[in-house]
């Protein structure tokens, strides 16, 4: 069986033949059998809009690697620092690649005083910390104005380590923020969760950080760090492929990620939680699912059709976490909910399994974090991801800058009709 794909323009009877190379043709082909003939695919449903390296998915067979690392054995060796080197980089680094990368983040947490003062100050006492989020990263941009020169290597690799290094202390800076508490410092002594945790909590001299807590936040961060084509990178690809200097594309990828359908969905699972309040109306509400009342917030995939990976790590997080802090009184709704739902053919006719913000949002709010802050803390790993897709797209050489083209749908040609005629 040849791997070719032969596509006849019926109109014409041209004839153009590709070759499929894992399972992807060209589609430039197109424009070989007519310069004017567009596919339609609306949200990319069919489209490879990039060649990328960086993370493989198979969504059928439940199947997440970094550079070829399998996530589950990233989650459990490894640490995000160097997650975010490998996604980076390519490769997992040497004891001495990490100590001088760890080194390099540690030392670039701090941001500048007018940050502060006069941008994060000047929020609504009651501002969204993912607002908040999205305008600091553009804002932080302002600070460094080599930052345009995206195409000198030296330059970019600065801006993605300031960026890395200090999502954190942005992230918790609103917090800090919205609750009215003083900024803490970043303390270049502790781990980079550690450090946020410190960030976040701190009050007065008497706060440790649990060892378990931080290494749980770490791995969430690590399963968060990448996940290739989705909205959000897409975003950062799309702006990026203008030249526009990391902190402005970080900020527009962070935008994409703030709706309720991608990253927002872990806040929007405890509302629900919470709302259903208990097992026994666990049922009535997978009805109102069924009837098209709403969605089961953290179930179903774009690309996941079978388990997500992520989810099965993070529910043996949450377990640990609870271990520490006690279980969150939610864990039993959402257990009920998981259990009814997989046993109801609505679900699984559809392929609707937990994703990986099922579970996330419980850990969160066993670690202290009010809902509001959620999305915030997956794009402080995902930093990491959209920059990598960033990297890879400025060296492509098939790469231009992104417009896609439209199926025009509106009306003819017509004359304007002065307003008293209308
Ligand atoms: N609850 C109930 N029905 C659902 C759900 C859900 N969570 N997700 C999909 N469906 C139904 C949908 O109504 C449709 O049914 P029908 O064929 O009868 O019209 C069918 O399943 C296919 O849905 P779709 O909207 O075409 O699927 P999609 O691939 O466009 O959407 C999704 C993927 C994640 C947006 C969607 O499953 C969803 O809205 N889930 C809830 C929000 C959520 O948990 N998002 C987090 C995604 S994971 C984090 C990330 O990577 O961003």
């Amino acid at each position: 069986m040849a791997d070719t794909l032969t596509i006849t323009d019926d109109r014409t009877g041209k004839q153009v033949t590709v070759p499929i190379v894992d399972g992807v043709f060209a589609s430039s082909a197109l424009r070989e059998l007519d310069p004017n003939l567009r596919m339609y695919d609306p949200a990319y449903l069919s489209t490879a809009a990039c060649a990328s390296s960086i993370t493989y998915l198979d969504g059928d067979a439940g199947i997440l690697r970094y550079r070829g690392y399998p996530i589950e054995q990233l989650a459990e060796k490894s640490s995000f620092l160097e997650v975010a080197y490998l996604l980076l980089k390519g490769h997992l680094p040497t004891t001495a690649q990490l100590e001088q990368w760890t080194h390099d983040v540690t030392h670039h947490t701090m941001i500048h005083e007018n940050m502060r003062k006069r941008f994060v100050d000047g929020f609504h006492y009651d501002a969204h910390p993912m607002g908040m989020f999205i305008s600091a990263v553009a804002a932080l941009g302002t600070f460094y104005n080599d930052a345009k020169d995206v195409f000198d290597a030296d330059s970019r690799d600065k801006q993605i380590m300031r960026l890395i290094a200090k999502v954190p202390t942005i992230a918790a800076m609103t917090y800090r923020f919205s609750c009215g508490l003083p900024f803490v410092l970043p303390n270049n002594g502790l781990g980079y969760a550690q450090n946020f945790l410190n960030m976040m909590y701190r009050i007065g001299e008497d706060y440790s950080v649990n060892p378990v807590l931080a290494r749980a936040l770490d791995v969430l961060f690590i399963l968060h760090a990448d996940h290739e084509q989705n909205c959000g990178t897409t975003a950062m690809r799309v702006v990026t492929s203008s030249n526009a200097d990391p902190y402005s594309a970080t900020a527009a990828a962070a935008a994409a990620l703030y709706g309720p359908l991608h990253g927002g969905a872990n806040e929007a699972v405890i509302h629900m939680l919470t709302e259903i309040g208990s097992i026994d109306r666990v049922p009535a509400f997978i009805e109102s699912v069924k009837r098209g009342e709403g969605r089961l917030m953290g179930f179903g995939h774009r690309v996941y059709k079978n388990f997500d990976p992520r989810a099965t790590i993070i529910k043996r997080t949450a377990y640990e976490v609870f271990e520490v802090t006690g279980k969150n009184p939610l864990l039993d709704v959402a257990l009920k909910l998981e259990e009814v739902a997989l046993q109801d053919d609505y679900f699984v006719s559809r392929k609707l399994y937990p994703n990986v913000d099922f579970y996330s949002g419980l850990i969160y709010q066993a670690l202290g974090f009010p809902t509001d802050m959620f999305t915030v803390l997956f794009a402080i790993p995902r930093t990491a991801g959209w920059l990598a897709h960033a990297v890879e797209l400025l060296g492509d050489k098939d790469q231009k800058i992104s417009r896609p083209r439209q199926w025009y749908t509106g009306s003819d040609a017509r004359d304007y009709v002065d307003i008293a005629r209308r």
